[in-house]
This record gives structure tokens, sequence and C-alpha cells, in this order.
């Protein structure tokens, strides 16, 4: 197994009967970069089962936060649904990840896509101030089944524009763009059905994608990961890595 440590529950809140989020203690030796993932999970009949989460938290936190899907009878999240403040969480030591600034060439848009707990990175994107010292604009979106799971989004961005840190930042360079796919309301339709028809630019007031000045982030299922990449690349997108910044970067959101 790789190396982890035992980190307690400060605190659960419950959004939907699909999703939650929690906060735990960070180790004073553990760095990462806004956007990675981490290893978590619980001891289940004496054995440790730990899975890839992202880290919902900036790299400056006190604190760790994640937002996680419960999946029904999912070997995980099954039990970890049910943690409780003070509660002991396996936590790994070294966190990983393409969501992050180093995999991207600069730019002047950023736009940060993602549908259900894919958000979860970007939570942490749009707290670090070097995202809005990098990129004029800062372009979130959010696609879920029904209104309530927007919800850990709407505060999260109420949040970054009310925070000490990063609020005068990105109250004027943060766009919130939340949309729903099955419940009606003010906005609806998949994330690559509004950028195919060129809904998203017009509603925004900008220009279609163009390497010359977007940079996009994508977080969520496979499934929404290739629809995305497909759109990207015909735009002249093309993907980045660490090791070579492009114009695009993916990652799977978890589930299970
Ligand atoms: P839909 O309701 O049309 O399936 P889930 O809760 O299943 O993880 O889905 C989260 C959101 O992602 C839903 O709004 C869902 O829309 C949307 N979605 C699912 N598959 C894709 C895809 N291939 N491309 C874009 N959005 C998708």
């Amino acid at each position: 197994m790789a190396a982890v440590t035992e980190q307690t529950v400060l605190s659960v809140r419950h959004y939907t009967d699909r999703l939650f989020a929690f906060r735990v203690t960070r180790p004073a030796s553990f760095r990462f970069r806004s956007g990675e993932f981490v290893m978590l999970g619980l001891m289940i009949n004496g054995k440790p089962l730990l899975r890839a989460y992202s880290i919902a938290s900036p790299s400056w936190d006190e604190e760790l936060e994640f937002f996680s899907i419960k999946v029904p009878d999912g070997p995980l999240t099954e039990h970890l649904q049910h943690i409780q403040p003070g509660d002991t969480i396996l936590l790994g030591t070294k966190s990983v990840g393409t969501l992050v600034h180093d995999a991207l060439l600069p730019g002047e848009h950023l736009y940060l896509l993602s549908t259900g707990t894919g958000i979860a990175p970007f939570a942490a994107v749009v707290r670090d101030p070097e995202t809005y010292e990098r990129f004029s604009k800062v372009i979130l979106t959010h696609t879920c089944r029904e209104a309530a799971e927007l919800t850990y989004g709407v505060e999260l961005v109420a949040a970054a524009k009310a925070d000490p840190l990063v609020g005068e930042m990105a109250s004027a360079q943060l766009i919130h763009y939340p949309t729903t796919t099955r419940e009606q309301t003010a906005r609806m339709g998949r994330i690559t059905t509004l950028i195919e028809t060129g809904e998203l630019f017009r509603d925004l007031g900008v220009p279609a994608f163009d390497p010359a000045r977007d940079r996009v982030m994508i977080c969520g299922s496979m499934e929404m990961l290739a629809d995305l990449k497909a759109l990207c690349e015909a735009a002249g997108l093309e993907e980045g890595a660490n090791s070579r910044p492009a114009h695009s970067v993916v990652e799977k959101a978890f589930a299970g």
C-alpha cells in the first residue's frame, strides 16, 4: 500500500441524497498544487480501501475539503457517506494531477468545465490567486441533473467572491455558468450541446474556442471527457500535460 496517514474528519455536509462534502485535518507535511488529487479512504473490515479524490481546497487552505458522490453499494462511498466529525480517514501522502496551471500554456480566458462532482478540483482552482494572475476571465461551468446538485458550486462561487485573499479578483474575473439537464431551471442543457450550438459563447458574449486565447480544464465522467475532448480538438485546442503544457487538460471525476 502507498504511504498513508490518519486524519480526522472536521465537518460533513450532505447536499442531496447523492452528494456530500467533508473537511479533514491537513498534515503539516502535505503539500499539493490546487487542482490535484490524492488517495483517500477508510479501513474497511481491517483493510485499507482508498480511491483517488480531487482536493477541493486551494493549496493555501489549512484544512482539506472533498466533494463526493454516494454510490449505492459503492465499495468506498457506501461507508464514507456515513462519516461524522471526529472519525478517522486515511489520506495518501502524495498528490498528483493534470488540472493544474503547469499543464497549460499562458492564455486569456480559462474555461473550467465540470459535471457532478467534477467541480471539486475547480473549487481549488477558483480560490487560487494564481488563476486570476494568469487569466483575465475564468469561466466555471457546472452541469448537473437537478438544481439541488448545483448548490455546492453556487456556494463555492459566493465564498470565492467574498474571500479575503481572492475575493476582489474573483468578483471581477470569475463567471459562473450552472446548467441542469433534467430538472427545469433558468438555464438548461449538456455543456457539450451548449458549446456545439454556440449558446455558451453567446451567453458569455465571447467568441468561440480559439487556441490563441482560450485554455480549458475538464472534469467529469468518462463519456463527458471524451465528448468534450473531441470538441476541443475540433477547435484546435491540444491536450497538455505537466511535462508538455498545451491548451486543454482533462481528468476523470471520482465515482465509486
Ligand atoms: P444527462 O442528464 O443528460 O445525462 P451524472 O449525474 O450522471 O454524473 O451526470 C451529471 C451531468 O452530466 C448530467 O447533467 C448529465 O446529463 C451530464 N452528462 C452525462 N454524460 C455527458 C456527456 N457525455 N457529455 C456532457 N454531459 C454529460
